[in-house]
């Protein structure tokens, strides 16, 4: 063999050991997990060709890292392995021919298939019933005691549902954090100046793994069983033959078992399942990076076996990785509604999770500093879910020699006025107020937009001509174009002109809550300007309230309340009112209601499925002005849930929490009952 690959496969071995080190014993990820991945196929590879050479330290001769010394090691009595991979559907069709050979069976083989949850594996050890140890997953031979934290996570029961419960009963499954809760463990992490963890993952990983059971009580990890270890179990009460029915069982007992969790036959079958879950990955609430297929079948399982380091009944199919490496090109300013100045990052261009990515938000200097990033850096970006791309860590042994630190503008890049840094706040603002292009620009999309004066056919790209034209300084200016005006605009010819001014003329009569949102005042959302709209009953009423006064207004807090006061206080937003008003704005006022009085007040209600007499906004509406809060999730708390055509898994859930649901119909009649229009 050449010289050239005997040094490539030290190499790769030196890196990964180093990578792993730093995953499993210090809980840092220096590299995405998809380049780990094509660094350790690679050796693969070439230890497969050139046996001879392989090193008795390469990561291919173990499974893991070895743990921390920190915590008491615990030997597993059954290995935990790791599981084949696959990345096609061409790889899925080999494998169900791979072990329909070697069973040698015809008919189509039942397969348990579930996403694979992308958090830590947990081994739980019940004896006669009871919680007495939770070992992590270590080098798979010995892992860490873990029992302290493992007791803290509500989702495993510190002692099993039933009676007669086997005397030894290993399950084995995946510790994760879900994402909602992931974003506020960061947010807490951030505003108390704690680092922050760069994904569900590692958090979860570095919750488990702390001495102090405090701290990962105070961490929200779950757990979802995958499947049974080590048993001892002399009356069988555990199934003999499914490892599907074995799973039912687990949540029989108390365990939490994937809800995605499914029986096919054939891998036809297993591959649309696998398809129907990539195309729900980012509506799922927590991270997965792939799909576990089994054979069904205990016997079939034991007759297959294993390979050394996974089972051949198993496969897991890959999807896309959530992470990727690439270069920060530069780094450009944005300039917001609000005049707050927002770091982009330029990107060489990377498909990460299916989707090309070439810009990311840096979000503020103080993210700057935390990331410590220059431009030139190799950087990984991550994204998961709806959420826009994070740079999410810096590879700092790949820094280029030429990298340029980040300067922050101390003048607005578009306007040039002053950029000030308002103390305790994060973010740097322009002080250009409207008279910043940029600002205004952002100002009049929103003024415009569905939520707020609903102005169809007045786009992002409109606007901007009309402001860069300067024929729109202000909002009113967009109930004065006129014909000859919009002529001259690009891409406007007469007839989309004409319909355009109808669309002006037409937004003009509002609702109070919509213009309010319309004005575009800092943290008044939609919610916020209805709350107002409903309490104070007219505009004028608002703008005389005080501090007190706002405060009394649901989801109006301190912050809230002092942005209303400053923007009404402002000579030059009370001239913009003003001259909307001139220029034919109106609104009907609205009975003030008291709040106690509203049938609605203070019920959640979640609106699911399709509703046929109106749209879901106006219906949300409605409910509002009722008194309701809408929300997007059933709880137990939830008061009602309003299901609609084709209504899913919120109404089965409604059904499962004993919550009342109600039909399109009866939402009607409250709403006529109620003289809601
Ligand atoms: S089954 C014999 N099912 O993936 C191996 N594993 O490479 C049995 N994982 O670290 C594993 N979700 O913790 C299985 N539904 C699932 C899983 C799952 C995540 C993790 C597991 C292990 C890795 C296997």
């Amino acid at each position: 063999m050449s010289d050239s690959k005997k040094a490539r496969m030290r190499e790769l071995t030196d890196q990964l050991q180093q990578y792993s080190h730093a995953y499993y014993n210090l809980n840092q990820t220096i590299v995405p997990d998809a380049v780990f991945d094509e660094l350790f196929d690679e050796l693969v590879a070439l230890e497969t060709a050139f046996p001879d050479f392989v090193q008795p330290h390469s990561p291919t001769q173990r499974v893991g890292a070895t743990p921390l010394d920190k915590f008491s090691q615990y030997e597993h009595a059954l290995p935990m392995l790791s599981l084949e991979k696959a990345k096609t559907d061409d790889e899925l069709v080999q494998f169900n021919k791979r072990i329909s050979d070697s069973l040698d069976v015809e008919n189509d083989i039942v397969f348990c298939c579930e996403p694979k949850l992308d958090g830590v594996a947990l081994s739980l050890h019940y004896q006669h019933g009871v919680l007495a140890r939770a070992v992590t997953r270590g080098d798979g031979f010995t892992g860490e005691d873990v029992t302290h934290n493992a007791r803290t996570i509500k989702s495993i029961p510190l002692k099993l549902l039933g009676s007669d419960q086997p005397a030894m009963l290993e399950v084995r499954g995946e510790a994760y954090i879900p994402l909602s809760q992931f974003a506020q463990m960061n947010d807490r992490s951030g505003s108390s100046g704690e680092k922050l963890f760069a994904n569900p993952r590692n958090a979860a990983s570095g919750s488990l793994r702390q001495l102090d059971a405090k701290v990962a009580s105070s961490r929200p990890l779950s757990f979802s069983a995958y499947s049974v270890g080590d048993v001892d179990d002399e009356h069988a009460k555990l199934d003999q033959q499914s490892h599907y029915a074995r799973l039912l069982q687990l949540q029989g007992m108390g365990l939490a078992v994937s809800p995605l969790l499914k029986k096919v036959t054939g891998i036809n079958a297993v591959i649309d399942y696998c398809q129907d879950i990539l195309q729900q990955r980012d509506t799922l609430g927590f991270e997965i990076d792939g799909v576990v297929i089994k054979v069904d079948s205990l016997a079939q399982q034991q007759a297959l076996g294993f390979v050394a380091r996974a089972p051949r009944w198993a496969i897991a199919f890959k999807f896309p990785a959530q992470e990727q490496l690439t270069t920060l090109l530069d780094v450009e300013f944005q300039v917001g509604r609000t005049g707050a100045i927002t770091p982009v990052a330029r990107l060489a261009p990377v498909v990460v999770g299916g989707v090309t990515v070439s810009n990311a938000t840096l979000h503020n200097q103080d993210e700057i500093n935390r990331l410590g990033i220059k431009i030139g850096d190799t950087v990984t970006v991550r994204r998961a879910g709806d959420v826009i791309p994070q740079i999410v860590a810096v590879i700092l042994d790949r820094r280029p020699a030429q990298a340029r630190d980040i300067i922050f503008p101390t003048r607005c890049p578009v306007c040039h006025s002053a950029a000030e840094r308002v103390s305790g706040e994060a973010v740097v603002r322009c002080s250009g107020g409207l008279f910043c292009p940029a600002q205004l620009k952002e100002s009049i999309k929103h003024f415009v937009s569905r939520k707020a004066m609903d102005i169809d056919g007045l786009g992002d790209k409109l606007v901007e001509q009309l402001v860069d034209q300067q024929l729109v300084k202000t909002p009113a200016d967009i109930y004065t174009l006129d014909m000859p005006a919009l002529i001259g605009l690009e891409r406007m010819a007469e007839k989309s002109a004409l319909k355009l001014l109808n669309a002006i003329k037409a937004s003009g009569e509002t609702s109070l809550p919509r213009f309010i949102y319309a004005l575009g005042i800092r943290e008044v959302g939609e919610a916020t300007a209805l709350n107002l709209a409903q309490h104070f009953g007219s505009l004028q009423a608002i703008m005389d309230a005080t501090a007190e006064q706002l405060l009394a207004v649901s989801d109006v807090g301190t912050v809230v309340a002092e942005h209303l006061q400053s923007f009404f206080a402002e000579p030059h937003n009370q001239q913009v009112i003003a001259d909307l008003q001139r220029v034919g704005i109106t609104w009907p006022d609205i009975s003030v209601q008291q709040a106690s009085a509203q049938p609605l007040a203070g019920c959640t209600i979640v609106l699911t499925g399709t509703l046929s007499a109106m749209g879901r906004d106006d219906a949300k509406a409605r409910l509002q002005q009722l008194g309701a809060k809408v929300s997007g999730s059933v709880s137990a708390k939830t008061y009602a849930v309003i299901a609609g055509d084709n209504a899913g898994s919120k109404l089965v859930k409604a059904n499962d929490l004993n919550v009342p649901v109600w039909t399109e119909q009866q939402m009607l009649e409250l709403f006529s009952s109620n003289g809601v229009a």
